[in-house]
């Protein structure tokens, strides 16, 4: 089917203590946007790119993406307002499947997206790129209450990948109802769909802090 992807990039990435928001750094000669951009637009099937941002931004008129055919809007107050605020403007018809990648993570394998994408058509389900947690787990605050078990934990990556129509609806719900969300799925799984992983590559990093930079970079020249 023909997909449409959808890259909220409307944050402003105060964590990175940066002079810009994290998706106009530059790596390797590129924004971290472009970048991103560029790993979805490698994958066949997806047709139409919907970029997410600031009302006031001043930094995407500089990119080479400006020129692009992809099309902005306006993002929103946090992530899911973002998603959804792009997500209205993509009709289920023509694109019954929709991809969802944030513009911070620019190192995601083309393979990985190409997995997701195959898993999930193939099952009829919406599902996430995930990696597996390595740390031991702890819950608590000051002191531990419990370790928890990292058998079965995972990270949540993005690209996520979900029939438009539901995610449509599981997200203008979640919303509605106050429930807060910081990917995707977490919406599906409030309504009660079922949410596929799929194990992805664990460079596929958020850039967060600024120490993700410096790796991003030793990354993006391991694979060149
Ligand atoms: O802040 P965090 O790293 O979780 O942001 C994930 C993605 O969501 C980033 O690409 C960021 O630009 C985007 N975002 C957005 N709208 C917001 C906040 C974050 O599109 N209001």
């Amino acid at each position: 089917p023909a997909i449409a992807a959808i890259v909220p990039a409307a944050g402003v990435g105060k964590r990175m203590q940066a002079d810009r928001p994290k998706q106009y750094l530059v790596l390797h000669g590129k924004t971290i946007l472009e970048h991103s951009v560029a790993r979805l637009q490698s994958v066949a099937g997806v047709e139409q790119i919907w970029l997410a941002l600031a009302a006031d931004d001043p930094y995407f008129d500089a990119t080479a993406l400006s020129h692009s055919n992809v099309i902005r809007v306006k993002g929103g107050d946090e992530r899911m307002h973002s998603v959804l605020s792009a997500l209205n403007f993509v009709d289920e018809h023509q694109y019954p499947w929709v991809l969802v990648h944030d513009a911070a993570r620019p190192l995601v394998r083309q393979t990985d997206i190409e997995l997701l994408i195959q898993r999930c058509l193939a099952r009829g389900e919406g599902g996430i790129l995930a990696c597996r947690v390595r740390d031991t787990m702890k819950r608590g605050e000051l002191m531990v209450a419990e370790t928890v078990s990292r058998e079965h934990l995972w990270h949540a990556l993005t690209p996520q990948f979900f029939p438009t129509a539901l995610l449509k609806a599981a997200l203008h719900d979640a919303i509605s109802a106050g429930v807060h969300i910081t990917d995707e799925a977490s919406a599906m799984e409030w309504a009660g769909h079922s949410v596929l992983l799929v194990e992805g590559h664990s460079d596929n990093i958020k850039i967060t802090q600024p120490a993700d930079l410096a790796l991003a970079a030793f990354y993006l020249e391991q694979s060149s």
